[in-house]
Order: C-alpha cells, then structure tokens, then sequence
C-alpha cells in the first residue's frame, strides 16, 4: 500500500494539531503557512500554537521524519493527494466571514493542480477544514478551483468539507476521540480517499453532502451555546428560589428519553398542547417576579409563534380557493386542542375570509369536555361546520392541503392528491416524490 502523503495549509489551532495528529497515525505530512516563523518552528520540531502535548507529539513526529514544513505551495501540492485548508475564517463585526484567506488558498492550489491532475497519478483531493457557511465550498470555492486548474470538481478532482471537532486544551485527545467524523464530498471517490485518513480513529463516520457537513458544524456550536446559557438561566433561576441548580440539572441529564436524547430535535412545525407553552409562561412569571432576565427562555415563544405566522402568510395565496388541514390537535394521539399552533393558523386564516375544511381522526366533538372545548369553541366558534369524515373529502374539495400529523393514514391519504393541488408537508412525509401534487416541504 503506497505511504499517505498529505498537505495541510494554515498551521494556527487546527492546521497544527491535525498535522501532529496525522504524522502520528503513519501519515507523511506537509505543513503549509505564510507566516515564516510558523514554518520554521515546526520544522524544528516545534509546536507553532501553545496547545497541551502539542509540543512534545510534533518533536516525535518531525524526528521520525513524518513532518515538515513549507511556504512553497507547489512543493506540498505535488507531494501530496489530499491537501487540507485549515485558514482561518475571522468574524466581521456583521458576523459575516473574512473569507480571503481560503479563497486565496483556493487558488494556489488550483494553480499547481492544473499541471499535475495531468499526471497519471496525479489525482487529488481538497478538503476543506476551515468552518464555511453552506453554499461557500460549492459557490465560492470549487469554482475558484476549477477556474485556476482548469479541472472539474467530482471528476478530474474532489472537494470535500470535513469539519473539526476538537476543542482547544484537549485537542489531541479530541482528535483521536472525535464524537463524529463527517465527510462532505463531491463524490464517492474523493470521500473514500479522505475517510481512509480516518482508519484506525474510532467514531461514527457520516458520508454526506458538502452543504449538509457544513451546517452539522454550525449547527454542533450554536447547539453547545444553547446548552451552556440554558444551563445558565436555570441556574440563575434556581438560585433565586433557593434551589441547587447542579442537582436540578444532574437529575436533568439523567434523563436521556426526552431530554438528552433525539427527542424534539428533528425540524418541524411549531410546539403546543397544554403544557410547553403554559410552563414556558409560567417559569418567565416566576423569573419576573424576582427581576430576573432569561433572554434565551423568552425567546422560546415569539419564535414559536413567527412560525404559526410564516406558515398563515404561506397559505394566504389560497385561501379563497380552499385549503384543507389533515390533522388539527398539536400532534396524532390526542384530541388536546388547547394551544395547538394548528389551532391558530386555522383561526387566523378564518378571520382573513378563508375557506377551510378540516379532518382529524382523534377529534370527536360530541365527546370533548371542559377547558378542551371552551378553547376550540372560542379560537374556532363554527367548528363544526368545517370538520370532515375523511382525509378523502378533505382533499377532494382543496386547493391547498396541509398534513399536520405524521400518521400512516395520511401519508396513504396523500397519494389521493392531485396534480393541481399544492400540499404543505409540515412532518416530511415519506416517498414524497411519488406525490403528485406541488410540494411543498416545511424546512426541507
Ligand atoms: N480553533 C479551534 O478550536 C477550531 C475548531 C474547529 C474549527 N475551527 C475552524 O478552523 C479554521 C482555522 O482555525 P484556527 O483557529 O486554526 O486559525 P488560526 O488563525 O489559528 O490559524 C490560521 C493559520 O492560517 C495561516 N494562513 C493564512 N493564509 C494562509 C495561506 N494563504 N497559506 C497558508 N497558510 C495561511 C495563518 O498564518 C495562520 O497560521 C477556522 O475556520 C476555524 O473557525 C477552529
């Protein structure tokens, strides 16, 4: 098996743990920066960042031959099949990207790749390990590639977004302990020479598309920024009523069914029922009551209700020709009216002059009692009037149909619809391409 040859460009945090990290898995590794001293610390067998260990791993690596570093692009590129861009990303103050620095190095490559993707082993790959908003690598950055080489990303050469996990301090550990490994690729080729790097690491491996491995990094940090100021707020919350927040939040994470768990992550429409809006409402009173500010908390419902409003104003253009709900209560199983978002939109629709029908298979309104009906009877007096036997008869007089609730009775009911209606797919349906009418996926 011939030895593995990488590249890596930009050797601040990333560029330098990876490199040490690499060399140390049997992987031949060049070091690339424009900063001089950088290069020449490394090629001492230095350590060009201050991480624990790093210094120590970069001495045994460059002592056995398996690291060095360079400021000649050419040089790395052609001893080299894979060449990782880890280039910083700085902030502008508009929270938008500097993304000089992995242009630019874009184009270097580029530039060498023109001679030597004619070689005939000269294939090669881009890996882009810089954190990149989604649409950069496939917009911005392969075409850069492609116009300095004069190749084809996904045939003639392959682009890949591997995002990085490691956290500074831990680094090296992080690096052969990942929670993941995610691969972005442009095509099969590519994405099994970059996860053949990772033999030997343990992890769970994600084969993927670019823009998906993009957002998983994105979406990894602001979830890690939610947990520590949820953490936070509780805490502060606690604090005030004199309750210890570690045990409120130790007894928290033991629970892995609904809380640290898949469990209401999964993008859909917004929550409701009788209890998450009501204690969401309640712990802000409470919190009130004692001046205390919980900004993350009380974003929770208006950005519930901005998607109640967003799916109204989608389904406006209809409402005179007829739009049908599959599905009315806040989720299958129950017929618990009491703030179900469906509950609104149908109500804001209604004074907006729309014509609706509805079928819920739980809802029976003979049998519902107390609260449950004083609050359907008030958000939607003329109930009755609008409530249908079947999906069938819901579909068959709409222009505009909305599922709601992810049952196989709808999801059978859907293939009844036809080509000139418009369905809203509020919980991703499955086998949506063999539905006929315009689709419409909620955030998909
Ligand atoms: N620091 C972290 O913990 C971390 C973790 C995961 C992801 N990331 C992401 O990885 C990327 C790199 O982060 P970092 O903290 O290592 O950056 P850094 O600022 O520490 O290092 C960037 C390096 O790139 C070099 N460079 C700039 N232009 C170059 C060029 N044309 N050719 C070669 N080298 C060049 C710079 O001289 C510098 O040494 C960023 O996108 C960051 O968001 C960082």
């Amino acid at each position: 098996m011939p030895e593995k040859r990488i590249s890596i460009f930009g050797l601040g945090y990333v560029g330098s743990v990876s490199a040490a990290c690499f060399a140390r898995m049997g992987i031949r590794v060049i070091g690339v920066d424009i900063d001089d001293n950088k290069v020449s610390s490394m090629n001492r067998g230095h350590s060009p960042v201050l991480e624990d260990g790093l210094d120590l791993l970069m001495a045994e690596q460059h002592q056995a031959g398996r690291l060095h570093a360079t400021t000649n692009v050419a040089e790395a590129v052609n001893e080299s099949s894979i060449s990782l861009i880890c280039v910083g990303t700085p902030s502008a103050p508009n929270g938008s990207l500097d993304m000089t620095y992995v242009s630019r190095v874009c184009e270097q490559i580029g530039v060498i790749l023109k001679e030597k993707l004619n070689q005939p082993d000269g294939y090669h790959v881009v890996v882009i390990r810089s954190t990149v908003l989604p649409g950069t690598v496939e917009q911005s950055l392969t075409p850069i590639l492609e116009k300095a080489s004069g190749k084809r990303s996904g045939a003639d050469f392959g682009v890949v977004q591997n995002p990085e996990f490691l956290r500074e301090g831990s680094a090296i550990d992080d690096f052969f302990n990942p929670p993941k490994t995610v691969i972005g690729a442009s095509d099969e080729r590519a994405a099994t020479l970059v996860a053949s790097l990772y033999e030997g690491i343990e992890a769970p491996t994600f084969i993927t598309t670019i823009g998906v491995a993009s957002v998983v990094k994105y979406a990894d940090n602001a979830f890690h920024a939610v947990k520590v100021t949820f953490g936070n707020e509780i805490g502060r919350f606690c604090k005030h009523f004199g309750v210890d927040s570690h045990e409120v939040m130790r007894i928290f994470c033991e629970d892995r069914k609904l809380n640290i768990s898949p469990a209401y992550l999964t993008p859909g429409f917004a929550f409701g029922g009788s209890c998450l809006p009501k204690d969401v409402r309640a712990l802000l009173y409470g919190a009130r009551t004692a001046d205390l500010e919980l900004p993350l908390v009380s974003s929770l419902l208006p950005s519930n209700e901005l998607q109640v409003r967003e799916l109204i104003d989608r389904l406006m253009p209809y409402r005179l020709e007829g739009i049908g709900f599959l599905g009315l209560s806040f989720k299958p199983g129950t017929d618990d009216m009491r703030e179900s978002p469906m509950v609104k939109v149908v109500e804001a629709l209604l004074g907006r002059g729309a014509d609706v029908r509805i079928h819920d298979p739980y809802l029976r309104l003979s049998e519902l009692v107390g609260s449950n009906l004083r609050y359907l009877m008030t958000e939607i007096p003329h109930i009755g009037n609008l409530l249908k036997e079947s999906a069938k008869d819901v579909i068959r007089s709409s222009k505009a149909i909305v599922v709601s609730h992810r049952t196989d009775a709808f999801q059978e009911a859907v293939k009844g619809v036809r080509e000139d209606q418009i369905l809203f797919d509020l919980v991703r349906l499955d086998d949506t391409d063999a539905i006929k009418a315009e689709y419409h996926g909620l955030y998909w």
